[in-house]
């Protein structure tokens, strides 16, 4: 065999050995995060809240509904669904099934863009430089509603640009979500306007970290914002990381705990990115970057 066809050979076969790890074992490679935010009042006993994201789930994903069960064993005193949650029609009652006993507990909720708009073929490497917004249709064609009829079924806050007041882990927490800025249903000035300081913990929730929106969060004095969309950057380089976010916030904080702004005020609100738990179907590949939830325990505030 000539140089050149030892060269292409031995591309082709390290190109499909990756893609083959990517798709069949990382893509169903599930990991807990871990995390202390340190957010809490003095005293207050620790707190704990499951973050899930962008299960994007299709029929046949077995695997990954029984690792989503599985997290109740983790007892979370609240559970944050940041959208992204199907991708496929019949996906609502697997879905339901799958988060079972979580659903019992409280929760809220947002959706993403792919709640509402079936996923289409595309190149998977459009994910790299093209932003999901602009593949999106008009006339939503996912059972969206009965997707936050089930989720509230059992009491989950729709925060879909909503605020309210749940209690968990015996705190009394003001919440406050926009919708999916993807799709331009994102409505801050619905919520908009100063938190509760009375209030223990004062959580923003959304789908995609837009720093603009994150600003407004900010501004209004919350404590902790849950976001999810990025993927953490679904393809990621190793000991590099995300190299896009599909989104406005930098590949820096793609996903992890953080703050937002990155840098300024010490009591500026703690950010979570979740790397999400799913792809859609039609890029169903995870490199470097391993699907996850995350179990944030709140403690009290250093100092
Ligand atoms: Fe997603």
């Amino acid at each position: 065999m000539r140089a050149p066809t030892r060269t292409l050979t031995f591309a082709a076969v390290a190109g499909a050995a990756v893609f083959g790890y990517a798709s069949v074992i990382e893509r169903n490679w599930f990991a807990l995060r871990r995390f202390e935010v340190p957010i809490l009042p003095a005293g207050a006993e620790p707190v704990r809240v499951l973050h899930i994201s962008d299960i994007h789930l299709t029929p046949g994903r077995h695997r990954l509904l029984s690792w989503i069960r599985s997290l109740d064993a983790l007892a979370p005193d609240l559970v944050v669904n940041t959208g992204d949650s199907i991708a496929h029609r019949q996906s609502v009652l697997p879905l339901l099934e799958g988060l079972g006993p979580l659903l019992d507990r409280p929760g809220v909720f947002v959706y993403g863009s792919n709640d509402f708009y079936s996923p289409i073929p595309h190149n998977p490497l459009r994910y790299l430089w093209e932003a999901s917004s602009v593949r999106h249709r008009t006339v939503p064609d996912l059972p969206w509603a009965e997707l936050g009829a089930g989720l509230a079924a059992g009491g989950w806050m729709d925060a879909n640009n909503a605020r309210g007041r749940i209690k968990a882990g015996g705190l009394d927490i003001e919440v406050g979500g926009v919708h999916d800025s993807h799709i331009d249903r994102d409505r801050y000035h619905q919520i908009a306007g100063p938190t509760d300081a009375a209030a223990d913990l004062r959580l923003g929730v959304m789908h995609s970290p837009e720093p603009e929106i994150m600003d407004q969060f900010a501004a209004d004095g919350y404590d902790l914002l849950l976001a999810g969309h990025t993927h953490g950057g679904q393809v990621c380089l190793p000991g590099f990381g995300a190299l896009v976010t599909n989104c406005g916030i930098e590949p820096e904080r793609a996903s992890g705990l953080h703050r937002h702004p990155l840098h300024g005020d010490p009591d500026r609100p703690w950010l979570h990115v979740s790397a999400g738990l799913g792809t859609s179907p039609w890029a169903p590949v995870r490199f470097s970057c391993r699907p996850e939830a995350s179990l944030l325990t709140l403690v009290p505030r250093i100092g």
